[in-house]
């Protein structure tokens, strides 16, 4: 298949999106939405890819939406398409999604990366919403994910002044899983990916779906569902496999079922 805004490849069992704007520093247009719907569901559907890494270029994982797209908008224009809805699809992907950003991880940018499961960054990160400084605020869920990620009073801090964090402050606020040089930034990610990758499948989704309950429900609730999906996992022979390879001291061989 064909993109014109992402490069995709695969890598082992890792499957590679890179955004590929670099003219307009990967900024986030329509297209790049319908590609990114395109790939995700495509590595979604391969039973070979187990993880996936989305990164930009070194200058900019994304420095937002597309501000000369929606520059000559009106409001009956975003209102009737609900633009930015999309969006929420692309975090619906159930198979975990691991950012590396590098550079400007701004606007929309910034909330792409949040619809992922780790953010690993480069010491050049910086991550920023300045929708604030356009006249707009964040569309693609910054107020509602970084909120979440870094806390009312961070959040309160970027979103209403439009300033930009670097990856260090960023590590310390909660948003970064791991700060890493930037020559190591590609291999830390697809590493990370393919760890994942080479764990029982179902486990790994499970604790995915899980963690992201976590910021949707009660305490209880959301421990009555973990519970849930722990015992169905007694169910596949992968639990079998990693707890007797565990026993017998050798490494499991997971069939993913
Ligand atoms: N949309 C469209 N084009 C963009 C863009 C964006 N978000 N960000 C950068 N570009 C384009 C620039 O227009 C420029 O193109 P031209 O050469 O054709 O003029 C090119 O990318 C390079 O950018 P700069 O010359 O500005 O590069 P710089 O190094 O001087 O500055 C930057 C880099 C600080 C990231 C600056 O480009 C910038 O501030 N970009 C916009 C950041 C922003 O406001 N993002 C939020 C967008 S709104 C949003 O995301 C809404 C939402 O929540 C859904």
């Amino acid at each position: 298949m064909a993109y014109e805004t992402l490069i995709v490849e695969t890598r082992g069992a890792v499957g590679l999106i890179t955004l590929n704007r670099p003219q307009a520093l990967n900024a986030l247009n329509s297209t790049v939405l319908k590609e990114l719907l395109q790939a995700y569901e495509a590595f979604q559907d391969d039973d070979a890819v187990g993880a996936m890494v989305l990164t930009g270029s070194e200058r900019a994982f994304a420095a937002g939406a597309d501000i000369k797209e929606m520059q000559p908008l009106g409001y009956v224009d975003v209102y009737s398409r609900d633009l930015m809805s999309g969006w929420d699809d692309v975090a619906k992907v159930r198979k975990p999604v691991i950012a590396a950003v590098s550079g400007f991880a701004l606007g929309g940018g910034c909330e792409l990366a949040m619809m992922c499961d780790l953010i690993i960054a480069s010491e050049t990160a910086k991550f920023g919403q300045p929708e604030i400084t356009l006249g707009v605020i964040p569309g693609m869920g910054g107020t509602q994910r970084l909120t979440r990620a870094v806390g009312r009073y961070k959040a309160m801090d970027l979103i209403l002044t439009g300033r930009m964090m670097d990856a260090a402050e960023a590590e310390r606020a909660g948003l970064v899983s791991r700060v890493v040089a930037p020559e190591r930034l590609m291999d830390e990610a697809l590493e990370a990916a393919a760890k994942i990758a080479s764990l029982s499948r179902p486990s790994v989704l499970m604790a995915k779906e899980a963690v992201n309950r976590a910021l949707e429900t009660t305490l209880d609730e959301g421990l009555r569902f973990e519970r849930r999906l722990f015992h169905s996992l007694f169910s596949t022979e992968d639990q079998k496999e990693g707890m007797t390879a565990f026993i017998e001291k050798r490494k499991p061989t997971f069939k993913n079922r």
